[in-house]
């Protein structure tokens, strides 16, 4: 198969697209042919640096496509069935094979393009918002990054569930397109002050919610714009500051701070069921992917260089 892949990490110029060996399909398993490749956050700062889980290295957690092969003792996929997939890493090539229950089903009549896009954002912001965050009706949520794929589905989740939406981004401009899925207040976070326009737009009280994966400095900032008893969530490192948080911030306010990582999750019937949830919302129209560009498998550097030029709103596609 062809797939996009780097024998070192670095800028998005380390990509070569080449042959590899076709990946095998055991037991528990389903071979997944892939049609469209979502390219999550991870997958950029995977790239980027750290530790690499294999030499020439294929990145990326998520893609959706058509099952090809079942591996044994799999009696729920079958072959010719369409389905959105997650996975550690190797998602950027024609073929994944992949844990069938890291598999959903795509609806029949459903973009592939748009269900491929659901799985790690939407349940990454679902958990953030209501398993780790408790966000209730009536109350304010600050969505960091809200132009982001996880800010995207986030700003939509918590409006659905009576929040009232303040998101952040890099220009207001980049947020424009979320006020119709359900942003109440767009504020650009690149201006200093910006936590000050933040607490005047809930009248100077505080958050109650504030979902961060954007870390560094803009966590700090977070956790400054809650009310007493606010609480925090972080969830990533987008802005790729390395500040460290300050906890001892957080005593004065009887404010918390939870880490969320949907992967220590995924596996569970709960996470499982509310995925795929989503992704039949999304395949209905209830719920909305914004995918900003697509790219060929092959222009894999494009894409990412792209995504980290700031300029997309929502998901960045690769087409195999
Ligand atoms: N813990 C988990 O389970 C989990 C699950 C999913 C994602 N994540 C993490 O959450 C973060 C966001 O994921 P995502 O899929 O939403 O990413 P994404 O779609 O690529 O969006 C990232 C956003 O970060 C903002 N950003 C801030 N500083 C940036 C910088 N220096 N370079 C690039 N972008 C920057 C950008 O918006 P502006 O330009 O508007 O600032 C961009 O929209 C990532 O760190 C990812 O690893 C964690």
């Amino acid at each position: 198969m062809k797939a996009a892949v780097y024998y070192e990490t670095g800028p998005p110029d380390v990509f070569r697209y080449e042959d590899v060996p076709d990946p095998e399909c055991g037991p528990g398993s389903v071979l997944v042919h892939v049609e469209a490749i979502s390219i999550e956050g991870g997958d950029t700062l995977n790239r980027a640096g750290g530790e690499m889980a294999s030499k020439p290295h294929i990145v990326g957690y998520q893609c959706a496509g058509t099952i090809r092969q079942v591996g044994d003792g799999v009696a729920d996929r079958h072959e010719g069935q369409r389905v959105v997939a997650t996975m550690f890493w190797g998602s950027h090539a024609e073929l994944v094979a992949v844990p069938a229950v890291l598999t959903w089903p795509v609806p029949d009549g459903a973009d592939i393009v748009a269900c491929a896009c659901v799985p790690v954002a939407f349940g990454t912001a679902d958990d953030c918002l209501f398993e780790f965050g408790h966000l209730a009706a009536g109350e304010t949520v600050l969505i960091q990054a809200g132009a982001g794929g996880v800010g995207v589905a986030a700003i939509q989740l918590a409006k659905r569930a009576g929040a009232t939406v303040i998101a952040t981004a890099s220009s207001v401009a980049r947020l424009d397109p979320l006020k119709p899925l359900g942003l109440d207040h767009p504020v650009d976070y690149s201006r200093e002050g910006w936590v000050d326009v933040v607490r005047n737009l809930t009248g100077g009280r505080g958050v109650d919610l504030a979902v961060d994966s954007v870390g560094g400095r803009v966590l700090a900032g977070s956790v400054a714009c809650l009310v007493y008893r606010g609480r925090a969530i972080t969830v990533g490192r987008a802005g790729r500051d390395p500040q460290p948080f300050d906890v001892s911030t957080l005593g004065m306010g009887n404010q918390s701070i939870t880490g969320v990582f949907l992967g220590a999750e995924i596996l569970n019937e709960r996470t499982r069921a509310m995925i795929q949830h989503h992704v039949d919302d999304v395949a209905a129209g209830r719920l909305t992917v914004l995918v900003d560009r697509t790219f060929p498998l092959a222009e894999a550097a494009a894409a990412h260089a792209y995504i980290e030029s700031r300029q997309a709103v929502g998901r960045v596609v690769l087409i195999p």
